[in-house]
């Protein structure tokens, strides 16, 4: 398949051209109400419950970038990317606003590297959004930018079901917690989620 096949089929258009609408006015909803900046109860809980105290933090798919900027704000150097261009500048404005740094990238996971590795990694809505062909390379990338033993955080729609989630992981995640949830300020209002802490088995 050539990129511009892939970007397609990865969906990476769509969530420009939404993003791009939202932000002229043109489209009510993107798929979360900007205006709500909510830091994710789960991801807080982890926090704590983890005791994640490594600071290097990477957020995919970040969106209005709000989970991102909260985790700056409470001292995690955080690197976040997202394939629409669009949401990345209204994230940089958003992090210029509170006065705050993130390293906001425009990327699609599909096509991006990095040549570090992430104390953890969280993502809130960005793999369950992911045509099912692409889903194996994902947990293969994710595995890859973490530090040996690190935490990955991730919240998808609850329709992709426990048993499916820890099947696609299980190469190479031991899941820790998986439970109901809610993404708490998708449009409209909260609808319900699956989230869960995994923790990368070594060596892979
Ligand atoms: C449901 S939204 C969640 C946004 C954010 N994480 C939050 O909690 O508000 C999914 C996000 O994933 C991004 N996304 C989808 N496919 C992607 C890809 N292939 N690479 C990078 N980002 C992607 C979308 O642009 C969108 O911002």
């Amino acid at each position: 398949m050539d990129k511009l096949k892939l970007f397609k089929a990865a969906g990476g258009m769509k969530w420009e051209d939404r993003y791009r609408k939202w932000k002229e006015g043109k489209a009510g909803r993107a798929w979360f109400t900007p205006e709500i900046k909510v830091r994710d109860s789960d991801i807080e809980q982890s926090l704590k419950e983890f005791d994640l105290k490594g600071k290097c933090v990477l957020d995919i798919g970040t969106g209005w970038g709000w989970q991102a900027i909260a985790l700056a704000e409470k001292g995690y150097q955080v690197t976040a990317f997202d394939t629409s261009h669009t949401a990345i500048e209204l994230c940089k404005t958003n992090a210029a606003q509170r006065n705050v740094e993130v390293d906001f990238i425009t990327a699609d996971l599909n096509f991006c590297d990095f040549d570090i590795q992430f104390d953890w990694v969280m993502d809130r809505g960005c793999f369950t959004t992911l045509n099912e062909g692409f889903h194996k390379s994902y947990c293969e990338k994710v595995a890859k930018w973490l530090k040996p033993y690190g935490c990955f955080l991730v919240k998808v729609n609850s329709r992709m079901g426990i048993p499916y989630i820890q099947t696609c992981f299980e190469p190479w995640f031991e899941v820790a917690t998986a439970k109901p949830s809610l993404f708490q300020g998708g449009n409209p209002g909260s609808f319900t989620s699956l989230y869960f802490v995994m923790k990368k088995k070594n060596p892979i």
